[in-house]
């Protein structure tokens, strides 16, 4: 009997030294359970994840794709990794970055208890989620990425409180609606990139109240409405890509005022009236894509202004007149294809050609003629060939007098 109670105890006190392991890893539970690992496991030893000496997780950095080479020994596979809703208790966490093609499941909203967070990225095409509303309560964030086929959903117009924003990329995405007026209160925007997916609704003016954003890029949506010509204000903006959507209206000629742009894509609209010469103002323009809309009238001469222009692509539209002779003298790569009503300017080459063509004729006739008469006049004056003699003998004594140097 006492030794059976004995055996008990043991076993007990084992067991309780066992969980007491345990417990050490208590921090760790929510990554072992991303990452499919046994509770007792050390995350701090795993690279990616990096632990303050009192043992904090501040940063955390991970990749799970079942292809990765040095993955394949640190998880396990055939498992499903979902990212488990403790990652919330994380708030020493600055940095957090989750990748992979096989993370499944859902961002969880509890994320938006990591106060200390700048920099959070997230991809998964495997992900099944819409954006939580509650990330817009993480006031210390400079940067977001969120990417997989099935995001959907519309944007949480709370993200409209990330103070600290300065980048903003949630591309190719499975996201409906428009996007939130909200943004305009984004006051720290350097770049937003909200591309390939399904947003509708109107550009929101308010955008262009952001003093600090550079890059605009809406590419491959169905955004409707005009584009707003509040845009205009934002004088450090270097890219506005809006192209593949379904735009209408003219090209504000407030455009003209972002002295800063370098691409401007507005290609795959349904954008009509003539092009602003506006346009012409924009001394840094590099690209000017305005291909596949249904602008009309003839092109502003203006455009040949733009000495930093490399490419410029009005393909497919319905603009007539001829091209300002300016930009044909552009070295750049240009692009009118499919305008009826446009005169391409081939015509005058060929005519230039034409006229090449007789001018070289009649000097041939001349040169011909001359020829003629040259040989006539020899035949008359055989009598004077040692006239030519001369002329040899001067050649001959300059032969002599380099040799003599
Ligand atoms: C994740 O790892 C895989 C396999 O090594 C690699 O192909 C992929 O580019 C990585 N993804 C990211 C976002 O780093
Ligand atoms: C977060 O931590 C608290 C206290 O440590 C714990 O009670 C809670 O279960 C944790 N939350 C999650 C979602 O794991
Ligand atoms: C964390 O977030 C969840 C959901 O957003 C919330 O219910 C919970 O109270 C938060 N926990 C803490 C400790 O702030
Ligand atoms: C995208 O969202 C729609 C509903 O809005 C859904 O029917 C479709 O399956 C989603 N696509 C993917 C790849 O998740
Ligand atoms: C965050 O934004 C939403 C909607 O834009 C707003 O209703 C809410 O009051 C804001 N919350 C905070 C804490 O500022
Ligand atoms: C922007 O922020 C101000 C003050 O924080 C708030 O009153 C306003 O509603 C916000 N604008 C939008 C469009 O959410
Ligand atoms: C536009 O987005 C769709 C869906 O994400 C994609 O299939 C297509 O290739 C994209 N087109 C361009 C021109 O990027
Ligand atoms: C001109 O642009 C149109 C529309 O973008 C395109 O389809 C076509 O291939 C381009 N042509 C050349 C010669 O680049
Ligand atoms: C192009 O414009 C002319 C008038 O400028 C119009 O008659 C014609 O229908 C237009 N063509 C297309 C394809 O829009």
């Amino acid at each position: 009997m006492n030794i059976f109670i004995l055996l008990i105890n043991f076993t007990l006190i084992i067991l309780k030294f066992t969980s007491a392991q345990n417990d050490v890893n208590e921090k760790c539970i929510p990554i072992n359970q991303l990452l499919n690992k046994e509770p007792s496991f050390d995350c701090c030893t795993k690279g990616g994840v990096t632990c303050t000496k009192d043992g904090r997780i501040t940063k955390i950095d991970i990749n799970i794709s079942y292809s990765s080479p040095d993955e394949t020994e640190d998880i396990i596979k055939d498992k499903n990794h979902y990212i488990p809703s403790g990652f919330g208790n994380y708030t020493d966490l600055t940095y957090l970055n989750i990748r992979g093609d096989d993370i499944r499941g859902s961002i969880p909203p509890e994320l938006g208890n990591l106060t200390n967070l700048e920099y959070l990225y997230i991809y998964g095409d495997k992900l099944v989620t819409t954006i939580p509303p509650e990330l817009g309560k993480l006031s210390k964030l400079s940067y977001m990425y969120i990417h997989g086929k099935g995001v959907s959903g519309s944007i949480p117009p709370e993200l409209g409180n990330l103070s600290s924003l300065q980048s903003l990329f949630l591309t190719r995405n499975n996201l409906t609606g428009s996007i939130p007026s909200s943004f305009g209160n984004l006051s720290n925007l350097k770049e937003i990139v909200i591309d390939q997916s399904y947003l509708n609704g109107k550009i929101p003016p308010e955008l262009g109240n952001l003093p600090k954003l550079e890059r605009i890029d809406f590419s491959n949506n169905t955004i409707s409405g005009h584009i707003p010509k509040e845009l205009g204000k934002l004088s450090k903006l270097k890219n506005l890509e809006l192209d593949s959507n379904d735009l209408i209206g003219s090209i504000p000629s407030e455009l003209g005022n972002l002295a800063n742009l370098k691409t401007l894509d507005l290609s795959n609209n349904y954008l009509v009236d003539s092009i602003p010469s506006e346009l012409g103002k924009l001394s840094k323009l590099e690209k000017l894509l305005l291909s596949e809309n249904k602008l009309t009238g003839s092109i502003p001469p203006e455009l040949g202004d733009l000495t930093n222009l490399k490419s410029l692509n009005l393909a497919d539209n319905n603009l007539s007149g001829s091209i300002p002779k300016k930009i044909k003298k552009m070295d750049i790569k240009l692009n009118v294809s499919n305008n009826p009503l446009l005169n391409t300017g081939d015509n005058d080459s060929s005519l230039v050609t034409i006229i090449i063509i007789a001018i070289c004729i009649i000097i041939l006739i001349i040169v011909i003629t001359l020829i003629y008469l040259k040989t006539k006049n020899k035949v008359y004056n055989n009598g004077n060939r040692s006239k030519t003699l001369p002329n040899s003998s001067i050649g001959s004594k300059q032969t002599s007098n380099c040799t003599g140097r």
